[in-house]
C-alpha cells in the first residue's frame, strides 16, 4: 500500500493541520467542492479546505434520502455556527432510481458510488468549474478496500480508478493517513463540537448499508425510524457504535390480535478500537427490553427485534 499511516501516538494534531492546510492550498487552483456528511471524516474535511481555500471551496450536503432523521437541518446549522456556508443538494430521486430493484450487496455499493460521483458530483463540478474534490477517506477505508473485505463506498484512486479521467475531476484526501481515533484528535483541534468529533462512525452508503434486500423509501423510513430509538437508547453507552438493520425475512407476529406477518429489526451495539475488530456490548437486559418495546411499538410494521451477539470477525460491523 502506497499509502504511509500515522498512528495516534506520532500524531501532532496542530502540526497535521498546518501541514494540510498548506497542502490543500498549494494543490488547488481555483474551485473545489466537499460534500459534508457531518459525520467526523468529513467534518475534519470539511474545516481544512474551508481553511486553506475559504471561499473557494463550496461545501454540499448530499441529501441522498438514506441520511437519518434530521440530519441535513442540524448539519448545515452547526456549521453555520462555524461560519461555513453549506449547500443542500436534493438528489434523492437519483439514489433510489438507481438502487431500484438492487439486492446484492456489492451491486448496492456501486449503485450508490456511481451515482454519488457520477451522476451527482459529476455534474456538480461541470456546473461549478470546480476541478477538485476534497473528501474523507481514512487510513482504514483503503485497507479493508485494498483487503478485498467490503468495497467502501469513497474509494477510488486505490482501485485504480482515474477520476480526473472517469469523472473529470481530481480527488484530494487530506486524512487519509489516519484512523478514526487520529481524525477524532484532529476535528478536536480544529475548534470542532465535540458532538461532532466524538461522533460514532457512520457508513458512507449511510441507511442503505442497514437494509438488507432491496432499499426503497419505505424501507429506509423503517430503518430510520428504528435507528433514532436505537441512538437515543444507546448513546449513553459509550460504545463504539451502534445501529438498527431491517431485514429482508418476514416473520409471524400478533397485532390487535391478528396475525401480522411482519418486519423484523436487527440491533448491533460494538465495543471497537478501530473498527477492525469488534465485540457486542453487554447490554443490560432491561436495556434490551426497553429497546425492543419502543421499535415495536414506535416503528409501523416491526414485530420482532433481535441482538446480534457475534464478533467481528466473522461478522462486519455493518450488516451490508
Ligand atoms: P465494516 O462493516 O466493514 O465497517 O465492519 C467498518 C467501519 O467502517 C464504517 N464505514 C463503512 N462501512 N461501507 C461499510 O460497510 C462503507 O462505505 C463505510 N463507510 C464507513 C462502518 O460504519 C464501520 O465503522
Amino acid at each position: 500500500m502506497a499509502v504511509q499511516e500515522i498512528r495516534l501516538e506520532d500524531l501532532d494534531p496542530q502540526a497535521f493541520i498546518e501541514e494540510k492546510v498548506a497542502e490543500i492550498s498549494s494543490a488547488v487552483e481555483g474551485l473545489a467542492i466537499n460534500a459534508l456528511s457531518g459525520g467526523v471524516d468529513s467534518s475534519v474535511v470539511t474545516m481544512l479546505g474551508h481553511r486553506a481555500l475559504g471561499k473557494d471551496l463550496k461545501t454540499y450536503f448530499i441529501e441522498n434520502g438514506l441520511m437519518r432523521q434530521d440530519e441535513s437541518r442540524e448539519i448545515v446549522s452547526t456549521f453555520a455556527d462555524l461560519g461555513v456556508p453549506v449547500e443542500v443538494l436534493d438528489a434523492q430521486d437519483r439514489f433510489f432510481g438507481a438502487l431500484k430493484g438492487v439486492t446484492d450487496p456489492e451491486a448496492k455499493r456501486e449503485a450508490i458510488t456511481q451515482t454519488f460521483y457520477r451522476d451527482v458530483f459529476g455534474r456538480l463540478v461541470r456546473q461549478s468549474g470546480a476541478r477538485y474534490l476534497l473528501q474523507g477517506t481514512n487510513y482504514t477505508d483503503v485497507e479493508e478496500t485494498v483487503a478485498g473485505i467490503k468495497r467502501q463506498h469513497n474509494i477510488l484512486e486505490q482501485l485504480g480508478i482515474d477520476t480526473q479521467r472517469q469523472y473529470g475531476y481530481k480527488v484530494i484526501e487530506p486524512i487519509v493517513q489516519l484512523r478514526k481515533s487520529g481524525v477524532r484528535a484532529v476535528g478536536k483541534a480544529l475548534g470542532l463540537p465535540e458532538r461532532i468529533y466524538r461522533r460514532p462512525p457512520f457508513p458512507g452508503p449511510a441507511l442503505a448499508a442497514r437494509v438488507i434486500g432491496e432499499v426503497t423509501r419505505e424501507r429506509v423510513a423503517t430503518v430510520r425510524a428504528a435507528t433514532k430509538v436505537v441512538e437515543e437508547e444507546l448513546s449513553g453507552t459509550g460504545a463504539f457504535q451502534y445501529m438498527a438493520i431491517l431485514h429482508e425475512d418476514r416473520v409471524t407476529g400478533i397485532r390487535d390480535g391478528k396475525r401480522d406477518f411482519g418486519l423484523q429489526i436487527e440491533v448491533r451495539c460494538w465495543e471497537s478500537k478501530d473498527a477492525l475488530a469488534g465485540r457486542p456490548t453487554r447490554l443490560p437486559f432491561d436495556l434490551l427490553e426497553r429497546l425492543s418495546q419502543r421499535i415495536t411499538a414506535e416503528v409501523p410494521g416491526v414485530v420482532s427485534v433481535t441482538y446480534n451477539i457475534a464478533s467481528k470477525p466473522p461478522s462486519t460491523i455493518e450488516a451490508v
